[in-house]
């Protein structure tokens, strides 16, 4: 059996193709992921640890990933305002969004190192409202959600262990003058709103005294917590 001319022919051009990819392969950098998100780099940090330069950048890495996808489209459809932040994705789609997400989810999770202090009333009030809350005050445990050891709900509830003391305080009072929302019911909203400044500080403080286990780290399995309110976005899609 002999081969066809035009066979012969795609053959060739294919012959050529290959050669010339290999070609470009070698010039043009490959376009992955990673490469892409080299942007986020300069402030998040290479592998999404986080940094404190003049501003405090949140660690992204390991966080649950419908947490992350649920703060990116929180950023582009304004319901969380940074204009840094609101600028990096304002035209991103929900796939690319979810990618960028589950990309930094997959990364190991770092922690800052415990500062010790001395037992106090603003650490032992700090220990009651994350494991008790304040039930005259309607406020729930901060734990029913957040885990005992404070490192999340998969897929969409963020840790608080580690979570830097400025970076909560603004956080809070984000949610109570309504500059960042989740999606509705907006549970966290309601629980900030119940805060008051002394309650925010005394949380602050007793976080920054809890030394992770970096052996479980992580978050806790999906549907393994009760909730005490509602959340919007929980599934996060
Ligand atoms: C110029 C600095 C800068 C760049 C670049 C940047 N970010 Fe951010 N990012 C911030 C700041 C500041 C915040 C905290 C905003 C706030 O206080 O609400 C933030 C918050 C976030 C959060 C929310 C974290 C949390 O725990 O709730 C995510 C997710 C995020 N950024 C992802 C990204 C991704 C992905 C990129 C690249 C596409 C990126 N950022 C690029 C500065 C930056
Ligand atoms: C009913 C469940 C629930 C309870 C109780 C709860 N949280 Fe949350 N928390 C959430 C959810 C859901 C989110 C993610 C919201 C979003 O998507 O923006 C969150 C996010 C947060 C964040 C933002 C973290 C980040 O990386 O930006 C902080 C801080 C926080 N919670 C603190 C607390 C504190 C302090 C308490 C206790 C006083 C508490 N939470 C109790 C559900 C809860």
């Amino acid at each position: 059996m002999t081969i066809g001319a035009s066979a012969a022919r795609s053959l060739l051009a294919l012959a050529f193709f290959s050669c010339t990819a290999q070609l470009h392969a070698q010039v043009t950098p490959p376009d992955t992921l990673e490469q892409r998100l080299t942007a986020c780099a300069s402030c998040h940090g290479k592998r999404g640890e986080g940094l404190r330069a003049n501003e405090y950048y949140p660690r992204i890495a390991g966080k649950p990933a419908g947490y992350l996808f649920n703060q990116l489209v929180n950023f582009r459809e304004r319901r969380r305002q940074s204009p840094v932040m609101n600028h990096m994705v304002a035209y991103l789609s929900n796939d690319y969004l979810r990618e960028i997400a589950q990309y930094y989810a997959n990364l190991p999770a770092t922690f800052p190192d415990a500062v010790t202090a001395t037992p106090s009333p603003v650490l032992a009030r700090g220990e009651a409202l994350m494991t008790q809350g304040d039930p005259g005050r309607k406020i729930p445990a901060c734990v029913a959600c957040h885990g005992k050891a404070l490192t999340g709900l998969n897929p969409a509830i963020p840790a608080l262990i580690g979570l830097d003391a400025q970076y909560i305080a603004a956080q809070m009072g984000a949610w109570r003058n309504k500059t960042r929302r989740a999606q509705a019911p907006d549970c966290m909203a309601d629980i900030a709103s119940l805060l008051v400044p002394g309650d925010i500080s005394a949380v602050a403080a007793y976080l920054a005294v809890q030394a992770p286990n970096t052996q479980s780290a992580a978050p806790l399995p999906a549907g393994s917590l009760k909730l005490p309110m509602e959340c919007g976005g929980l599934d996060g899609r």
